[in-house]
């Protein structure tokens, strides 16, 4: 499984947009990791173009420096959030530049790119081709509602218009090629239009990797974006690497699914490579209702809620509350809410309650024995309920696996009080009841720190820490791990509150 994120433009700081696709694809390449799958995941910066050459003028750095400084923040934003990326890919890296001019000198000789006068609207901070008719009224980019520019120059064009049919063949054939089915509908209707051949080189622009064939003009830069997709994991240098993980899944935003499901796999085709295994593209996250951007003040950067509500309850929050696919609005009071019903009171004092009791009742260590009571049942089942759901992450369901874990914690706190474990401590003919109450709960957080390990690997780690356990919580494969049975004989390690409350005001 290798699954990439976009590469996200150094012009803006990382900011909650683009940690929830790298917080996605983290929380599904762990899963994949704890499914026992071989998996991959690829993140890293967008370096060349225009737009970025221009950045860094306004800012007086010569484009260098500033994708120096920008992409580093990126990577400490990821490591913040303990996002397990297997590597890292910046387009001004050498063996990047080594790809993909390997991978553009292929479509030359394969004759689909040709030399010709390319005449018309671009937008820089989109990087994109405009016709009159998609703009706004006054010439504006729809996107960034400020004026498109007009170019001219004498370039290198790709024959996109050759690959419509393969394309929609492709499409019909794989059903979950695109993802969701609107996203797929959207991507059809659009190739249904007719593809239209567009230029890959730019002859007035330094900042970007030179044309292998006529090295007085550089690469698009789109088009070589979207090649590290395949440069990152060795196309054209390594191909025992690059055929052990092609094809990738793509997760994007809704913004650049055309770049990904349309102008890519033509690329792709057009050098002999196979298409993406997928792309699933989510919507937008909104603030206050609105889009993020530089220019309405409204950007959040991850660091800010994380000081609040620490990286697990970042993750969780992102994959719990946003569905993937429709857009999702961001709110602080959303996010206090959920910590501290579903973390804090939920699983926080499930564990705080139970590891006391255990400590009290038990001196920290209950002998592994399990009941056989209605009450048990209950507790099992849903924890074969919860794993399960887990599977749920193969299509992006994240929300609804979480909900059916958090079902387990909720019969776990049911069996507490159905129980009534401090009543059976009075009694010392019902010691044994007492051992096998305590055992399952200890069972129930064991299983529970199994399933949530993609989505907070920190806090499961911990409260596996606090059971006593060695090892750690993500050992595949998770469909062996995570199955109820009798928690061993170990002593309990109590520390601080997994998720202490956050007072709101
Ligand atoms: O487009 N909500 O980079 P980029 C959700 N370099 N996701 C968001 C978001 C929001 N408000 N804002 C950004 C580029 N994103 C190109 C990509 S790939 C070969 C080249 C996320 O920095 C989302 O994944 O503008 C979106 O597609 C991506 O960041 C755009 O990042
Ligand atoms: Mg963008």
């Amino acid at each position: 499984m290798y699954i990439t994120t976009p590469i996200y433009y150094v012009t803006d700081s990382p900011h909650i947009g683009h940690a929830y696709t790298t917080v996605v694809g983290d929380a599904l390449i762990r899963f994949y990791r704890l499914a026992g799958e071989d998996a991959w995941y690829l993140t890293g910066t967008d370096e060349h173009g225009l737009r970025i050459a221009r950045a860094a003028e306004e800012l007086g750095l010569t484009p260098q420096q500033l994708v120096d400084d920008v992409s580093s923040q990126y990577r400490d934003v990821w490591s913040s959030l303990e996002i397990s990326n297997d590597d890292f890919i910046r387009t001004t890296d050498e063996r990047h530049k080594r790809g993909a001019q390997a991978f553009l000198q292929t479509l030359y000789d394969n004759g689909d790119i040709y030399a010709a006068r390319y005449e018309g609207l671009y937008c820089v901070p989109c990087e994109d081709y405009y016709r009159e008719e998609d703009l706004l009224e006054g010439g504006l980019c729809p996107i960034h509602n400020r004026p498109v520019e007009r170019f001219s120059e004498d370039n290198y064009f790709f024959r996109l218009s050759k690959y419509g049919d393969a394309l929609l063949a492709h499409i019909e054939a794989n059903p979950d090629f695109v993802f969701p089915p609107t996203r797929r509908n959207e991507v059809v209707g659009f190739i249904k239009q007719g593809l239209e051949d567009f230029s890959i080189s730019r002859a007035s622009l330094a900042w970007g990797i030179p044309i292998p064939w006529d090295e007085k003009q550089v690469t698009y830069v789109w088009v070589e974006a979207l090649m590290n997709y395949a440069t990152a994991i060795g196309y054209g240098q390594d191909e025992g690497q690059f055929h052990k993980w092609w094809p990738a899944v793509h997760l994007v935003g809704k913004d650049i699914l055309r770049f990904h499901a349309v102008i890519w796999p033509a690329m792709l085709m057009a050098a002999g490579v196979e298409p993406p295994r997928q792309i699933a593209a989510h919507g937008w996250l909104l603030v206050g209702g609105e889009k993020m951007s530089k220019t309405a003040l409204n950007q959040i950067a991850p660091r800010q809620l994380m000081e609040t509500f620490g990286v697990d309850g970042y993750r969780y929050h992102f994959l719990r509350d946003v569905s993937f696919g429709p857009d999702g609005n961001f709110s602080w009071e959303g996010m206090v809410d959920r910590y501290n019903a579903d973390l804090a009171n939920d699983l926080g004092n499930l564990a705080n309650r139970v590891l006391n009791m255990v400590e009290r009742y038990r001196a920290g260590s209950v002998p592994a024995v399990a009941g056989s009571e209605e009450s048990d049942q209950k507790l099992r089942a849903a924890a074969s309920g919860a794993l399960e759901a887990l599977g749920g992450f193969r299509r992006f369901a994240f929300n609804d696996a979480l909900l059916e874990v958090w079902r387990l914690f909720g019969a776990a706190n049911a069996y507490v009080e159905e129980n009534a474990p401090w009543a059976l401590a009075k009694d010392p003919d019902r010691a044994g009841r007492l051992d096998e109450v305590l055992n399952a709960l200890l069972e129930s957080l064991r299983v529970g720190a199994i399933l949530i390990s993609p989505v907070m690997p920190n806090a499961a780690g911990r409260l596996w820490g606090q059971l006593g356990l060695e090892g750690r919580p993500d050992t595949a494969p998770y469909t062996k791990t995570a199955v109820f049975g009798v928690f061993p004989e170990l002593t309990v390690r109590r520390g601080d509150p997994l998720f202490p409350r956050i007072e709101e005001g």
